[in-house]
């Protein structure tokens, strides 16, 4: 069965082909126009995605090495995410399904991050077995979700304000890093001294997330010390961004930790953009080696926003019969 998958919820255009969840193409045309502003903006977005669409989903096809005639059927995000953006994938799929006459498939984004663990690179990729514990952290979302199927997650937990991501891309912005800054602080904790400034930690009952207190604190500290010296950010960059980061981990790595011991379920994965971060992937990997837990750890491709895990989410749904109207709006916020 081949899929071909696309992806424009955000700022990143993307097509990919599958033939039964292994990967035959992966095309990412990421866009550069926000860097200027700190920080997405919807209608530069879905100008970008609107000029990026055609060539991007022609150079999946073409690496793919098929014909579109060969596409058993288009599997698209339909949200969440922005909508000017969701608008033009969501068009556009609907456009070319028509065209070939082939079904739609509605991928919910967050359900696409999860699956990421089951795109197939070869017929040799171990993919995890269910159910299992993932914690997917993104720029809008700091999840933990018990997978029992690709057609059956339960969130257990989930942040009351802001995401992990947003954490670090808030926090890196008034540090006057470009956006996004997950990454930025990610390579300057590398040099700096985790344990040299201290931020405030949530105190929330059960699985749930809090990051706008850390986000907080971070900024008096900011605050403070610039008072005292104009120059602290410059010079405690590095430290800044390694207490910065260790917190996020903490916090992060606190609730998904009960909610494994909990759980008793024994295989864990993280998603999305976050689980990038150095760090997180380290603090999981040595969590789950002590305590004999198997961890799936994503390629850091398939951690932000790509189509191959919407085109794999797709298949799922698609074998189990679920196709959509060609009239079905994108959703914002909305879960499907
Ligand atoms: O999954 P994603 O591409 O977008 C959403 O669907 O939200 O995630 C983007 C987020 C941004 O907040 C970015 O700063 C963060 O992932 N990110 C990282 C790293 N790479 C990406 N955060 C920390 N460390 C990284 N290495």
């Amino acid at each position: 069965m081949i899929i071909l998958g696309i992806e424009s919820s955000c700022d990143d255009t993307s097509a990919a082909v599958i033939k039964d969840c292994i990967l035959l193409s992966n095309v990412i045309a990421s866009q550069r126009v926000h860097e200027a502003y700190g920080g997405v903006v919807p209608e530069l977005a879905s100008r970008a995605h609107q000029q990026n669409i055609v060539p991007v989903v022609s150079e999946a096809i073409r690496q793919a090495g098929i014909d579109k005639k060969d596409i058993d059927a288009i599997a698209f995000t339909r949200g969440p995410g922005l909508p000017g953006s969701l608008h033009v994938g969501t068009a556009f799929s609907k456009g070319l399904a028509l065209a070939l006459n082939i079904p739609l498939v509605d991928v919910n984004h967050l359900h696409g991050h999860v699956l990421a663990h089951f795109i197939k690179e070869d017929e040799n990729t171990v993919v995890p077995e269910f159910p299992f514990l993932c914690l997917l952290i993104s720029g809008g979302n700091s999840q933990i979700i018990k997978v029992n199927s690709p057609y059956d997650m339960e969130i257990m937990g989930q942040t009351i304000d802001d995401a992990a991501g947003e954490a670090f891309d808030k926090c890196a912005k008034v540090m006057g890093l470009p956006y996004p800054g997950g990454p930025i602080i990610d390579q300057l904790a590398h040099e700096g001294d985790p344990k040299r400034f201290k931020f405030s930690r949530p105190h929330i009952e059960g699985y749930n997330y809090s990051f706008s207190g850390l986000k907080t604190s971070f900024l008096y500290t900011l605050r403070d010390q610039l008072k005292l010296n104009p120059n602290f950010i410059e010079e405690n960059k590095a430290s800044l961004a390694a207490s910065l980061q260790k917190t996020i981990i903490d916090i992060l790595m606190d609730k998904f930790g009960k909610a494994i011991k909990d759980t008793g379920i024994k295989t864990v994965a993280i998603a999305g953009g976050v689980s990038a971060n150095s760090g997180v992937r380290e603090a999981v990997q040595q969590y789950c080696e002590r305590r004999g837990i198997k961890a799936f750890i994503p390629k850091r491709l398939f951690t932000t926003d790509n189509a191959a895990m919407i085109a794999v989410a797709g298949y799922f749904k698609f074998k189990n019969g679920e196709t959509c109207d060609i009239t079905a709006p994108p959703f914002a916020r909305v879960v499907i």
